[in-house]
């Protein structure tokens, strides 16, 4: 029998079982609290509080380790592909070459979109936030692919999640192409997911586009990288909308608008804003001052993470990534001399030790991505273009966990107690 925990409130024992995963912080389940003791938990930002059971990724914050199903991100960004790590989340197993050709031509044959589906575009202002194109038209795909949003049948789950991991790159680059006045291009299935990517971003109809392997090897590591998390918020609210029964294409546009906010997936965006604000190094005492100044809402972005109290090790894979990239591409950008002194300066000073800040995957992906050719408005996109593998694996798992029932947390209410309604004409 397991261990339990004890625990005496308003005059009454109860007790709870203690479970234990693979690795990691054991759980108190909990389940039966409030029925034994008429109490709730609570735990604003989920701080101590496991929402499911997973078996997709393990992060250690303390070690700065990431697992995806047992492997290390580094091992894997540097020895693998985007199109394998996709196979590895959503099927538990590293590919044999059959089956990782088999799953790159199926993901190859969903890259185009619905042809009306580039009409949504034309909505849209012209300087519209790519996020905000990205909301639009992910969370429109389920009016145009009502034939796999029966979230009980097994094949239309996976059939769903192949046509997302594969559209995200042509609904992306479409957003990019819009925004700056130039044709769409249709994907290729001569392609590598990346490199067909890459073509229908930077690439003209009135041209060959010739696919640099410096930078398909780049993207593809940093798609990589943004692959999954574990619960972190926009996971958890893909979740949540998957928990109600919303269709797969519903619950992803979810998970864009949360990955959107700056404090998330936004920070990449804006990271780079603030490297470039910043300018020369000499003024990077002002900004580490500004971000240790309590009434000043001003943080050091692209820094800190509610789980890693170590170095976020998909940082030190891009931190090596931006210099080599750089130097490959002969491109020399002040920002990068500028993330670098800032990342020396606060990992001296005491409140970042303190706190435990460190750079996280943010801080440095906008250099290369920058450099790539992206501009900052894209970096947001680009992580929800490689993070919809995650998402989609993290539905599916959810949706098949025979413990998942609608998430519908309680509440501390602090408001007025029951009071009578007084008439307009004696207030
Ligand atoms: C991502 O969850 C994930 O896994 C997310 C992600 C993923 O792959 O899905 O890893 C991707 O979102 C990375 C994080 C990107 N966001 C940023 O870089 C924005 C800047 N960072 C912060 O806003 C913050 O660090 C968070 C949001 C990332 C984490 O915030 P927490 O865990 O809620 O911690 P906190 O806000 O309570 O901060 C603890 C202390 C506070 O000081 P005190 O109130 O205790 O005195 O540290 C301070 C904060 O003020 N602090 C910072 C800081 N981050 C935290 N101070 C200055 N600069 C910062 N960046």
């Amino acid at each position: 029998m397991g261990e339990k925990v004890k625990l005496e409130f308003g005059g009454k024992p109860s007790e709870y079982p203690v479970l234990s995963g693979t690795v990691g912080p054991d759980v108190i389940d909990i389940r039966k609290l409030y029925g034994a003791t008429g109490a709730f938990t609570y735990d604003p930002g989920f701080t101590s509080t496991a929402s499911c059971q997973s078996a997709l990724t393990y992060i250690d914050g303390d070690a700065g380790v990431l697992l995806h199903r047992g492997y290390p991100i580094d091992q894997l960004a540097e020895r693998s592909s985007f199109m394998e790590v996709a196979y590895l989340l959503l099927n538990g197993e590293l590919p044999a070459k059959a089956n990782l050709e088999a799953f790159s031509r199926t993901i190859t044959r969903h890259t185009m979109v619905h042809e009306q589906l580039a009409s949504f575009y034309a909505g849209f202002r012209r300087d519209a936030h790519p996020m905000a194109i990205m909301c639009g038209v992910v969370g429109a795909l389920s009016a145009f692919y009502p034939d796999s949003t029966d979230i009980n049948d097994p094949k239309q789950r996976m059939i769903s999640a192949h046509r997302l991991i594969a559209k995200m790159p042509t609904i992306a680059a479409m957003a990019y192409k819009y925004s700056i006045g130039q044709p769409f291009l249709y994907p290729r299935n001569d392609l590598s997911y990346t490199g067909n990517f890459l073509r229908m971003t930077f690439g003209v109809p009135a041209e060959e586009y010739e696919i640099d392997p410096v930078v398909e090897a780049a993207m593809d590591k940093i798609f990589i990288l943004h692959a999954d998390h574990e619960q972190n918020a926009s996971t958890s609210t893909v979740r949540l909308a998957g928990s109600s029964g919303a269709n797969p294409f519903a619950c992803i546009a979810a998970g864009i608008a949360c990955l959107w906010g700056p404090a998330h997936g936004g920070a990449n965006e804006a990271a780079l804003n603030m490297l470039r604000e910043i300018g020369t190094p000499d003024r990077i005492p002002e900004y580490i001052a500004r971000a240790k100044n309590k009434d000043d809402p001003f943080r050091l972005m692209g820094f800190g993470h509610r789980v890693y109290k170590n170095y976020d090790p998909r940082a030190t894979v891009l931190a090596k990534a931006a210099t080599e990239v750089l130097d490959k591409l002969g491109i020399s950008d002040p920002v990068l001399d500028t993330a670098r002194e800032l990342e020396r300066i606060a990992l001296t000073d005491p409140y970042f030790i303190d706190k435990k800040l460190y750079p996280n995957v943010d801080f440095y992906s906008g250099v290369i991505l920058s450099a790539i050719g992206f501009p900052t408005t894209m970096f947001t996109v680009l992580f929800a273009l490689a993070r919809t593998v995650g998402w989609v694996s993290q539905w599916i798992e959810m949706i098949s966990d025979p413990e998942q029932k609608i998430g519908r947390p309680r509440q501390l209410y602090m408001g007025p107690a029951q009071r009578d309604y007084i008439d307009l004409a004696n207030r």
